[in-house]
């Protein structure tokens, strides 16, 4: 029975606490282990060879933790290297990309923008995602790099951070899209700035929240969920000390971070090491 097993995920670094966050919301039964790889993040600007190497480590980390199942937070990892990761572990995978694609195309819009990581714009994996889905939806894409940054430091209401999104978000606006995959962790934090950009008619959609939709099936299919009384009848906080999170670098950085992006710090929060360590080599 794996059912009492933690939920791993990795991001490449604090920006998958937005997925957490919708994680923990949707399935307040679950225990959560996350990995943020601080030490080389941005993975939005690395290549495809890069990405993967630095996603199976992660995956083999949290795999040889105990996961019965393993969200990949990050979208540029999900959209490189998710059949890398599938791969190298046992467990069932779910990445951002087929979650968002789905929910954008569950909208009915004929045109729908993406915006993302430029290794992730680059890979037109949700372009790829949306048409499996519809064949007749047109897609309209942008990279949007210095969004994470902005995200970082809490720039979501300054003046500085509406001007750049006017500017990266001209393409999207132009199209006239019916809605918006906010392709990547950071976005959902920029999300009011984001949604005045375009206007209120274009339905924005969470990949992160999307899929945490995907997991709650998936557990239920599969028997996987969480049923255990102690866990259910205690009352759940984020960041609490039922999840553990780990990061390869900066932890107080990361605990800032969390606080801000959460409103609370990881009660249990480790730094390791992931390289030079025989068992998550990736050959
Ligand atoms: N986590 C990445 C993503 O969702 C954004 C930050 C990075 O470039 O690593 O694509």
């Amino acid at each position: 029975m794996l059912n009492h097993l933690p939920i791993g995920i990795f991001d490449s670094g604090v920006g998958g606490l937005t997925v957490y966050r919708a994680l923990h919301e949707r399935l307040p039964n679950e225990r959560f282990v996350y990995l943020g790889d601080t030490a080389r993040v941005p993975y939005g600007t690395k290549s495809l060879a890069t990405i993967e190497r630095y996603a199976i480590e992660n995956s083999r980390f949290l795999a040889a933790r105990g996961v019965k199942l393993l969200v990949v937070a990050c979208n540029t990892a999900s959209a490189l290297a998710l059949p890398a990761i599938q791969k190298a572990i046992k467990i069932d995978v779910i990445g951002m990309i087929e979650p968002g694609a789905r929910k954008a195309v569950e909208t009915g819009a004929k045109r729908i923008g993406v915006i993302a990581t430029e290794a992730t714009i680059g890979s037109n994996a949700y372009a790829k995602a949306i048409k499996n889905f519809n064949q007749q939806t047109e897609v309209v894409e942008t990279a949007c790099p210095l969004f994470v940054p902005l995200a970082e430091e809490s720039w979501a209401d300054e003046p500085e951070t509406a001007s750049i999104a006017a500017k990266y978000l001209s393409k999207i606006k132009e199209a006239n899209v019916g809605a918006l995959v906010l392709g990547c962790t950071h976005y959902p934090i920029l999300r009011d700035v984001i949604q005045e950009t375009v206007g209120a008619s274009v339905k924005l959609i969470d990949s992160g929240e999307a899929a945490a939709e995907t997991v709650d099936n998936l557990l239920k299919n599969k028997n996987l969920a969480n049923l255990t009384a102690a866990q259910i009848s205690r009352q759940r906080s984020l960041c609490d000390d039922l999840d553990h999170f780990f990061v390869t670098d900066a932890a107080e950085r990361f605990a800032r971070v969390a606080e801000r992006f959460l409103g609370s710090q990881p009660a249990r929060l480790e730094a390791v090491e992931l390289w030079g360590n025989d068992e998550l080599r990736t050959n």
